[in-house]
């Protein structure tokens, strides 16, 4: 596996792979890899000639109260995860590599889409997200991105922005990984305590309990959100951030479940901020 540490290194093997007519899947990470990225790996090896995940902890798309700073790294072990799983170059930038000191250009949309749901609480989250991504574009310029569902508020700004901008990059939306006993696995886990590891659970006890009342056919999004409510209450360590139905495309509220619709939870348990959702009839 190659690391490249410097933009022109990565553009020097693309361009090799494009004149031997290979295509190219680009995994957009932040690193302390887990299953869930490995499935992106998977699906991005099954799906193109080479794949490229790129590691770097995107200071634009936190905020000076957010956990920059305390966010886990281990890129040794993330060497191994992606060797394993057959990534063929990790881009491994540091901060000055990606943005010189005084870089003021990004990419935001602007309407009530990144204001929704996860933005509520981190309003310039998804215009660092969005300006990194275009920018992992510009370097890799992939065939293929793959994105992971349990961030479904920036799937769905990211298929925007490529439809906006015009990018001729497919994206892939891949679905959940949990851990056995259901909670989506993430990078923040690690944050958790034993107790607060084991409160996390409601969760996803919410989201299943949710999805189990769509598919049984209620579509009155109040009574479903009421029902997940109840659940995340009961815990003593969690407090809601949200607890939102939206439409998976526009990210604005939906009244009613209908296919397609996203139901996302935000919880803090403790001091960690844990996100999980379901979307009515399956991700497209
Ligand atoms: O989902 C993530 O890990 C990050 O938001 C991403 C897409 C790698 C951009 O920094």
């Amino acid at each position: 596996m190659i690391i490249a540490r410097t933009i022109k290194e990565v553009r020097e093997n693309i361009g090799e792979w494009r004149r031997e007519g290979l295509s190219v899947g680009l995994v957009p990470t932040m690193g302390y890899l887990h299953e869930g990225h490995a499935s992106l790996v998977d699906r991005a090896r099954a799906e193109c000639g080479k794949v490229v995940v790129s590691d770097f902890v995107n200071p634009t798309q936190f905020a000076p109260n957010e956990d920059l700073e305390a966010y886990p790294r281990d890129f040794e072990h993330d060497c191994n995860l992606l060797e394993e799983h057959g990534c063929d170059m990790v881009f491994y930038p540091s901060v000055g590599e990606m943005y010189a000191p005084n870089a003021a250009t990004y990419v935001e949309i602007l309407d009530e889409m990144p204001k929704q749901l996860c933005g509520k609480t981190r309003p310039i989250h998804f215009r660092g997200v969005c300006t990194v991504v275009s920018k992992l574009f510009n370097i890799v310029q992939p065939d293929k991105a793959f994105f992971g569902q349990k961030d479904a508020q920036q799937l769905a700004v990211i298929r925007r922005m490529v439809r906006d901008l015009s990018y001729g990059i497919e994206i892939v939306g891949c679905p959940i990984v949990r851990e056995s006993d259901g909670l989506a696995k993430s990078s923040r886990n690690t944050y958790l305590n034993a107790e607060e590891r084991k409160a996390a659970l409601v969760l996803s006890k919410a989201v299943f309990r949710g999805e189990e009342l769509v598919r049984s056919g209620v579509t009155d999004s109040g009574k479903i959100l009421a029902e997940m409510t109840e659940i995340i209450s009961a815990e003593p360590l969690a407090k809601i951030d949200y607890i939102s139905a939206a439409d998976g495309e526009t990210i604005l509220p939906a009244d009613e479940i209908t296919d397609g619709v996203l139901v996302a939870v935000a919880v803090y348990i403790g001091k960690t901020r844990l996100i999980d959702n379901f979307i009515a009839g399956g991700l497209k």
